[in-house]
């Protein structure tokens, strides 16, 4: 299913900080990579890394044996009532797909009776520590190219409808089941005139039926279909990969926004030769050699391209909102818990680095004094009450940190 809204325009990706359901989760660390898991059929991630990923389809038996699904059916149909949730509705009634955006009351989503109806809801992580600890397993792949967690509950006979996707993703069976039906096809057209992104064509090759904690890993452009087979729901794990256009157009405002390629960024355009004219609205040839001189003189270093992804990849989604503490601590107080229970990432934080920078929430920092412990705070999402003991002497590192937690970016307490 598109999970940009590159790839559907009526999508706003969106969040929101009051779960329902949230409740303390204790971390599963992802594999380390030379350890056989059976996350991945007992290959390694490494091993995994090198034979599928971006090459070939895995299907994956009990990945996740006696998996849970991080939400209840009722919690879901809550979450996806929520303002901020990006939620999506597809039925296929009557051999008619229809698309309808969240949110959606009780009351405005069909019987779970009734067949071939399924709700997506987008981005779960960010609403569900649960979910957000379900994401943590795959963080065998950087951070930086991971997106979110997609829940689907589809009722009997349910589906998106056979597509594909221009991103990797992990189907992972949370409950009942679904028949996913596979393709390597070439022809990816779409049929024209509908609300979502349904192939003309579909000729499938494999198929299987997958049960709780079966997961399927398809690269991009593989053409798939999955149907629930009575209620499920699955979890999609998908990633992001920014097309080279988005790319470089995020990268020239960058670059102009800093104005750091070249001295004369701020300069104003002048024409002083400009002599006057009959044809007032012709472009002047000198106009566009100018600009393209202004154009050709646009540098940077290896450096700008770095500090851009860093600020790009850790910068939340649009609609992202922190909750600051309603009464925040003040920093003795602060330093006083957070020696006692250690720190943790708040799940909507995006916390990356490179060998010289940090970029948290789409803001960049060089701290003399950022090191080891902020490497591990971004690799491991949490510190302990130990390791915080070890610099609470350290008062920029302090008062850094306090400054996070009163932005609500991280929370006292190691997760449980
Ligand atoms: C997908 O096909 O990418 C997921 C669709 C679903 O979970 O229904
Ligand atoms: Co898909």
């Amino acid at each position: 299913m598109p999970r940009r809204p590159t790839d559907h325009p009526a999508d706003a990706a969106s969040a929101r900080n009051s779960s329902p359901a949230s409740k303390p989760v204790r971390p599963v660390l992802p594999p380390s990579p030379d350890t056989p898991t059976a996350l991945l059929g007992d290959l390694t991630p490494s091993q995994f890394m090198r034979r599928y990923w971006q090459k070939k389809p895995l299907l994956i038996r009990q990945a996740i044996p006696k998996v849970e699904a991080p939400l209840s059916r009722d919690e879901f149909f809550e979450l996806a009532d929520q303002e901020e949730v990006e939620a999506r509705l597809i039925t296929h009634f009557r051999n008619k797909w229809q698309l309808e955006h969240g949110p959606f009351a009780p009351d405005e989503l069909p019987s779970v009776k009734q067949r071939a109806w399924t709700l997506l809801v987008q981005g779960v992580d960010l609403h569900d520590d649960r979910a957000r600890a379900l994401l943590d397993r795959f963080r065998f792949v950087p951070d930086a190219r991971l997106d979110d967690l997609m829940i689907s509950y589809a009722s009997d006979g349910g589906g998106v409808g056979p597509h594909f996707d221009s991103y990797d993703v992990f189907l992972l069976q949370v409950k009942g089941k679904r028949r996913w039906r596979i393709s390597s096809q070439k022809d990816l057209t779409l049929q024209p005139g509908l609300p979502l992104k349904v192939l003309q064509n579909f000729e499938p090759e494999e198929e299987w039926l997958l049960e709780p904690g079966d997961m399927l890993y398809l690269p991009p452009h593989i053409a798939h279909d999955g149907i629930a087979e009575g209620e499920c729901m699955t979890c999609s794990i998908g990633f992001r990969a920014p097309s080279a256009s988005e790319l470089t157009a995020q990268f020239l405002y960058h670059l102009a926004e800093r104005g750091e390629s070249a001295g004369k960024r701020g300069a104003l355009y002048r024409d002083p030769q400009q002599p006057a004219v009959d044809r007032p609205a012709e472009l002047p040839a000198a106009l566009v050699d100018r600009v393209g001189a202004i154009l050709a003189d646009i540098k940077w270093k290896e450096q700008d391209i770095a500090t851009f992804l860093g600020t790009y990849l850790s910068e939340p989604k649009p609609s992202v909102v922190f909750d600051p503490p309603e009464r925040p601590l003040n920093e003795a107080r602060f330093i006083g818990q957070a020696s006692k229970s250690g720190l943790r990432l708040d799940r909507k934080t995006n916390l990356l680095y490179n060998r010289r920078f940090f970029f948290v929430n789409g803001e960049e920092i060089s701290l003399d004094s950022a090191k080891k412990w902020l490497f591990d705070l971004a690799d491991r999402r949490c510190m302990s009450a130990k390791r915080f003991v070890t610099l609470s002497h350290d008062s920029p590192v302090t008062a850094l940190l306090h400054e996070w937690y009163c932005a609500g970016w991280i929370q006292v307490g190691e997760l449980v």
